[in-house]
């Protein structure tokens, strides 16, 4: 019985991979053994840079610039990777819309309307398009990137939670629908983590969340990647409909 972490031979699209937390997973597919394809959507150099660092651990990564918030590029990304690799057997919705933090009501229709464009859309999109080849394969992965917010509600991200309530109903409907196609649909819940946005945040905060930890420290992205590569692997393999948080504990339950 095989349960290791090994993706080798597998075909793998991150959206919004050219740093970050999509970065890490990203790396995290490929040091597994999987072909990877990143995305982003407008800085050419630093996706070079990313590029060039996949490529020294699988010569076969590529890099695909596209908007995935619009359906286009959404089917752009997994058509170019698909022809690229013949395949793809593992989706991470990574990408998603700018996060605003507003106080309701002073947060509109308008402001929940467009997280929820900006976290659905490209999940729905990506997904739809990426499900027939995983299907006539008979083996997918689909993992969300969420957010634990949607476990306890921080004041003024009311839109932000919406859209994550949406995505974890997307990702449950999704599990329940693809699992007797053996593909399993699975959320990866971070807190806060650190990444090149953090030096934008106050200290105080930093350091009120890092003490509130029960692990005692910030999350690096590479966390997050941890906890993804086992949802694509065998290891993880009867896992579907799951949302897991990666914040060290801060939330519980
Ligand atoms: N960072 C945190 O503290 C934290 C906490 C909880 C959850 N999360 C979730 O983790 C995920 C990654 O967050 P992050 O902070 O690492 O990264 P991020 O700054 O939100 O995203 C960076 C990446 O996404 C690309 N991107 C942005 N919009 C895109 C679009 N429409 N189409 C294609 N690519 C797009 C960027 O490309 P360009 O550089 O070219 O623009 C870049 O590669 C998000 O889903 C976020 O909600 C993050």
């Amino acid at each position: 019985m095989d349960l290791s972490l090994s993706l080798s031979g597998r075909r793998a699209v991150v959206s919004g991979s050219s740093r970050g937390v999509g970065f890490a997973v990203a790396k995290a597919l490929a040091d597994a053994g999987a072909k990877v394809a990143i995305n982003y959507l407008a800085n050419d150099k630093r996706a070079q840079a990313a590029l060039d660092a996949l490529k020294e651990i699988n010569p076969s990564s590529i890099s695909i610039k596209a908007d995935v918030s619009a359906p286009e590029g959404a089917e752009r990304l997994i058509n170019e990777a698909e022809e690229a690799f013949g395949g793809v057997d593992i989706l991470i919705n990574n990408a998603h819309g700018r996060i605003i933090r507003n106080i309701f009501p002073k947060s509109g229709w308008e402001e929940h309307q467009s997280h929820i464009d900006g976290v659905l859309r490209p999940a729905f999109h990506l997904s739809r398009r990426a499900i027939g080849g995983m299907k006539s394969n008979g083996w997918g992965r689909i993992v969300n990137i969420g957010n634990n917010m949607l476990m306890q509600p921080v004041k003024g991200y009311s839109a932000l939670t919406s859209a994550m309530g949406g995505l974890l109903g997307f990702t449950r409907n999704l599990a329940a629908e693809a699992g007797p196609w053996g593909i399993t649909v699975n959320m990866v819940s971070p807190g806060f983590v650190l990444t090149e946005e953090t030096p934008n945040t106050n200290a105080s905060v930093l350091q009120s969340i890092k003490d509130s930890t029960p692990l005692g420290r910030l999350a690096m992205p590479d966390d997050v990647a941890g906890v993804v590569l086992f949802f694509c692997s065998e290891a993880g393999r009867f896992v579907t409909g799951a949302n897991i948080s990666v914040d060290g504990g801060r939330i519980m339950g």
